[in-house]
């Protein structure tokens, strides 16, 4: 597997997952699709929140496609806290969704607790419109909605899929990988299509294609079409990219092409790298898609449980074990994240004059150290006797069972398409 013994175990767990596995506070940074224009040279820049206000002032005045609603100003959907609901969760049952891929299908692989599927997101400020299946479907009616990203938004694609898929019978519907990025499910009927387009980094790198073993990334500067070519022509698209940032591998950007028999690399620092991804997708983006016709969603980075201590655990536990979210509101979700990166999104959102939607699940998922796969999926090669002896050494930390939190995450994502 990975030889990488500077890498600590933690890492090394999330790593060797994401290897073989082929993140909303009510922010919209949707504008006009012009620059902003200041008026005179000796004013001075506007700060961050006074581009944020201004945006938002603007989209007020806008209908956004797709949108049928609004959700009330003030209300920000992302802060808010988790209730209990035995009523009306799950939105589907693990067993009656056969598009969960096993790595994600907690029950079957002998999880004993479901308290994970019972939590209802509530917003502090208003109510989350319920999720309208039929809305969304008759919504999509010849068109193509589109995630694009790492096994996290695969994760939330699936849970789309899931949410759907009940209403629209056998024949009407097929799940089929195209090649080997693209998986795209069909439904027939309504001529759309809900599809997968796997780029980890969004940008080309030597991680595009599954269980590469590196010790170093190599990302190529502007290639943001090499993938992005099989992008064009969706209506509603769902970006994600984070984790395959974190690797605390050493990061070398390519300034030329892959196949130059002479390379030219330039090391960056992990901030720098993922704020130039940034301004690669949403250039993309202002080429790509048309406003007055489509939306652009951005999933704000999905928070890892590795260290227990965080949420004031024991002090070499993990999301082993877990079967309830925190209960200190108040508590550091950050240590869960990186705010740095967190800045990089809110600075190149707030600027770019692009319109896109953000997620910022960040701080709702914190409170989720109950929701993840822990040991009860499918795992690449079976537990040693010395990790079965102490399971919380191969416990996934990183990703979700399904149904579960990311079925939130889309309940958001509706929320934001019809009532923005
Ligand atoms: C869901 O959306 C459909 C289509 O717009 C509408 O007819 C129906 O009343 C909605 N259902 C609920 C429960 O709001
Ligand atoms: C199906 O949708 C595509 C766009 O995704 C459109 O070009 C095509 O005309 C539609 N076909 C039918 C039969 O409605
Ligand atoms: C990436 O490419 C852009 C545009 O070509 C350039 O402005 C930028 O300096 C490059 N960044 C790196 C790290 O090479
Ligand atoms: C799991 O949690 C239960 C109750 O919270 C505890 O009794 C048990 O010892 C824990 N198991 C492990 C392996 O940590
Ligand atoms: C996301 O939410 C967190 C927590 O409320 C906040 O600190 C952060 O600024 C938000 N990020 C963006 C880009 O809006």
């Amino acid at each position: 597997m990975v030889r990488e013994t500077r890498l600590s175990p933690l890492i090394f767990i999330l790593f060797t997952f994401i290897s073989f596995i082929a993140i909303f506070y009510c922010q919209d940074f949707s504008s006009s699709h012009r620059r902003q224009q200041f008026s005179a040279l000796n004013d001075p820049p506007p700060s961050l929140d006074e581009l944020k206000h201004k945006k938002s002032e603007e989209r007020r005045e806008t209908m956004l496609p797709f949108a049928v609603g609004k959700t009330p100003e003030e209300c920000d959907i992302f802060s808010g806290k988790w209730v209990r609901d035995e009523e009306d969760k799950p939105l589907y049952e693990e067993s009656e969704c056969p598009y969960i891929q096993p790595q994600l299908t907690c029950q079957e692989h002998g999880r004993p607790d479901k308290d994970y599927q019972f939590w209802r997101w509530q917003p502090h400020g208003c109510d989350l419109p319920k999720f309208n299946a039929t809305l969304l479907l008759e919504a999509l009616r010849g068109k193509r909605m589109l995630f694009v990203g790492d096994s996290l938004n695969r994760g939330q694609y699936i849970s789309m899929v899931c949410l759907l898929h009940s209403l629209v019978p056998e024949n009407g519907k097929s799940m089929k990988s195209s090649y080997e990025s693209l998986t795209v499910f069909k439904l027939k009927d309504y001529n759309a299509t809900i599809e997968f387009y796997w780029a980890p980094l969004l940008l080309e790198s030597n991680g595009d294609g599954a269980g590469s073993k590196v010790s170093e990334r190599i990302i190529r500067n502007g290639s943001i079409d090499t993938h992005g070519k099989f992008w064009e022509g969706a209506d509603v698209v769902v970006f994600n990219t984070y984790i395959w940032w974190m690797t605390r591998l050493k990061l070398k950007i390519l300034t030329g092409s892959f196949t130059d028999s002479v390379q030219k690399f330039e090391v960056l620092q992990t901030e720098d790298a993922y704020r130039m991804a940034m301004q690669s997708m949403l250039e993309w983006v202002q080429r790509n898609m048309d406003p007055k016709k489509t939306r652009v969603f951005f999933t704000g980075m999905s928070p890892s449980h590795t260290r227990s201590i965080h949420w004031g655990g024991e002090p070499d536990g993990n999301c082993y074990n877990e079967t309830t979210p925190v209960e200190d509101l108040e508590y550091n979700w950050a240590l869960h994240a990186h705010e740095s990166i967190m800045k990089i999104m809110d600075e190149e959102f707030s600027r770019s004059s692009v319109p896109l939607s953000f997620l910022n699940i960040t701080r709702l998922s914190s409170y989720r150290k109950d929701a993840h796969t822990q040991i009860y999926k499918k795992l690449w090669s079976p537990p040693t006797e010395d990790q079965l002896a102490n399971p919380k050494s191969y416990a996934d930390c990183v990703h979700w069972c399904l149904p579960g939190l990311q079925d939130t995450w889309n309940e958001l994502l509706f929320a934001k398409l019809f009532y923005p």
